[in-house]
């Protein structure tokens, strides 16, 4: 067998940016061969893939939208061909990372559309991408699903996005009780406010929110992806494989 085909095997959501981009390159530097989504910047894609390739392992992109359930057949056909470039048919982890969400959305202004959008790509996606890919997971695999602070504080302007997020923690808690059969464990990573292009760019880039943020977090300052991704990807090691159906916060000690 060779060393490529010893490797774990991750697939991440939304690694080309942010808090997924930190996951695919941490899990790289473990060691581990990574399949990893971006939606519409296959730029930063490219820059991702060479970056994590660098950690000796195996890397690839592919295009996913996270909210159309109907492409995400042909996505499976593709991470079959990338598995098969490995010299698997199976893969181990599954990160459900993908999100956006373009603005604060109070109830008065709040559409339909834009409920229906974070549905799909925060919630519904989630459960049906997580179905497409079951049959391709290996027995004793593990799926860390991305959740946020705002599920614990409310805040205004965060119903539908995080309402949808407080559908992920329920969702996983039930997906861990039907998968322990299989010993596949699932659990949730609620990072806090992080400065990324999330919420165009809002944590990182307004001041007074930055600062609001770090004020009210006990170590002081706001996360960066670096925050977050290394403790997803020792979520997923073996070390913890005990952690079963339970939401961890990774904020720096928020309103504890
Ligand atoms: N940043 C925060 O403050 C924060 C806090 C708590 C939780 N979270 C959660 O953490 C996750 C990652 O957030 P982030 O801050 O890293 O965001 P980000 O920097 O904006 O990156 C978003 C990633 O998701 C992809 N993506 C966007 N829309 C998509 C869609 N419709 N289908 C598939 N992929 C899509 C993007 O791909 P492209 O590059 O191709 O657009 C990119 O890879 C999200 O689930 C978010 O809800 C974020």
């Amino acid at each position: 067998m060779s060393q490529d085909q010893q490797r774990k095997i991750a697939i991440v959501t939304g690694g080309s940016r942010g808090i997924g981009r930190s996951t695919v390159e941490s899990l790289a530097r473990r060691g581990v061969n990574v399949i990893f989504t971006f939606h519409s910047h296959s730029e930063n894609a490219d820059a991702v893939v060479a970056g994590a390739k660098s950690f000796g392992v195996q890397v690839f992109a592919l295009q996913l939208d996270a909210g159309k359930v109907s492409e995400f057949t042909a996505f499976e056909e593709r991470v079959k061909a990338a598995l098969a470039e490995l010299g698997a048919e199976r893969f181990d982890y599954l990160v459900n990372n993908a999100g956006n969400n373009h603005r604060n959305m109070p109830l008065e202004s709040v559409t339909e559309e834009e409920m229906d959008s974070i549905y799909s790509v925060h919630f519904k996606g989630v459960l049906f991408l997580t179905q497409t890919l079951l049959p391709l997971m290996n027995d004793g695999g593990r799926i860390v699903n991305v959740s946020t602070t705002r599920t614990r504080l409310s805040s205004r302007g965060g119903a539908a996005y995080a309402s949808m997020k407080g559908a992920v923690d329920v969702l996983s808690r039930h997906m861990a009780t039907e998968l322990g059969p299989r010993r596949i464990t699932v659990n949730v990573i609620a990072p806090g406010a992080v400065a990324t292009d999330f919420s165009g760019g809002i944590v990182r880039d307004n001041p007074e929110v930055n600062k609001l943020v770090a004020n009210h977090t006990a170590l002081g300052r706001v996360a960066g992806p670096d925050d977050i991704g290394p403790a997803i990807a020792s979520l997923l090691a073996d070390d913890n494989g005990w952690v079963n159906g339970q939401r961890i916060e990774v904020n720096g000690g928020v309103m504890m």
